[in-house]
């Protein structure tokens, strides 16, 4: 007896000596962070704080039964009444923003476990659940409209992968957050209004109204994360913001053939994304030393907005100026060289 008990014992011991050698290597090594008690009673004062708090309620109030308001939209209308023509175009609209709900589902999921500040971390947290209701109803929406799903677009893959497997949580929140989440929240705006189908309409404002909240997120936290770098970290961050923001312009232009399909008038679509995204980089600043926005975009207030909106997107019935086509001939071109 005595000598079985010695026996076991001294297994624990080395199972525990085993677990703690092993518990230092790995990247919970300093777990917890004992600030977060102790710094936690005077953060309760910062409005900032409670505003990040109040995002995680605001999801538990507004929570949606994303199956029944589905089944419900399609019962209401008698399912998706478009020609083949539309759903198709509709299709690569919808699976580009179901595979964008997934990025999302995963990249939140990322920020709740890693964020350090627990009112950020209870945001992400909330956002998880927004995307996983987002991703199935949109892939259920995808799978009624009844025609093959288009492949992903290149320039969107490789955003969407760049963030994915970034282990920079300030990238992460700035790119999803602000740049992305900005761009859909104005696309589920605008195709809601647009009465492109009217089962899609019933569904994109609840939608739309999630996404807020999770640009809240990246509004509230991103200036918290920025103090903490150096004017060298901010300068990089801000050139691989870009980066992304390329890739996720890129595909836009790749889907206006898309959008004039649909009836849908891509000039002012772009206008909306373009007006959400330069009033959220005015609320971030620009990069210090610089002077210049973490983020190139085109505010609608300027006086030459519609000069290069017409670069890009001419008037309907205008000719498309030469150095407009080669910029698409490039896009075209890099899309099919692009590994995807
Ligand atoms: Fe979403
Ligand atoms: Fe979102």
């Amino acid at each position: 007896m005595d000598v079985r008990f010695g026996y076991e014992l001294a297994s624990s011991v080395v199972h525990s000596v085993g677990a703690a050698l092993g518990a230092r290597v790995t990247g919970y090594r300093r777990w917890p962070n004992q600030r977060l008690l102790l710094d936690e009673p005077l953060a309760l004062a910062e409005s900032r704080t409670d505003r990040l708090r109040r995002i995680y309620d605001k999801a538990a109030e507004q929570i949606w039964d994303g199956p029944q308001v589905f089944r419900d939209a399609v019962a209401k209308h008698g399912g998706i009444q478009l020609s083949q023509q539309k759903r198709h175009a509709l299709a690569h609209v919808i699976g580009m923003l179901t595979w964008g709900e997934l990025a999302a589902w995963t990249v939140s999921a990322d920020l709740a476990e890693q964020l350090e500040a627990p009112d950020a971390r209870m945001a992400a947290s909330s956002q998880v659940f927004d995307e996983a209701r987002h991703f199935y109803v949109l892939r259920d929406y995808l799978a009624l409209l009844h025609v093959p799903v288009p492949p992903i677009d290149p320039y969107f893959a490789i955003a969407a992968r760049t963030l994915l497997s970034t282990r920079d949580l300030t990238l992460k929140l700035f790119a999803m957050q602000i740049l992305a989440e900005g761009t859909a929240q104005a696309m589920f705006g605008y195709l809601a209004r647009a009465d492109v189908e009217p089962v899609l309409s019933e569904l994109l404002p609840l939608i739309e109204r999630d996404e807020a909240r999770h640009v809240g997120l990246g509004i509230l936290h991103l200036p918290e994360l920025l103090q903490h770098k150096s004017p060298r970290e901010l300068a990089r961050l801000s050139r691989r913001i870009h980066t992304i923001g390329d890739l996720l312009a890129a595909t836009q232009m790749r889907y206006i053939p898309h959008y004039h399909a649909l009836g849908l008038d891509a000039r002012e679509l772009m206008r909306r994304a373009d007006a959400l995204l330069s009033s959220l980089s005015r609320k971030l600043g620009t990069v210090p030393g610089t002077g210049r926005p973490y983020f190139r975009v085109d505010d609608p207030a300027d006086d030459d907005y519609d000069q290069k909106l017409d670069f890009v997107l001419p008037k309907p019935g205008a000719a498309s100026p030469p150095l407009s086509r080669v910029l698409f001939s490039l896009v075209d071109l890099g899309a099919r060289a692009l590994p995807s």
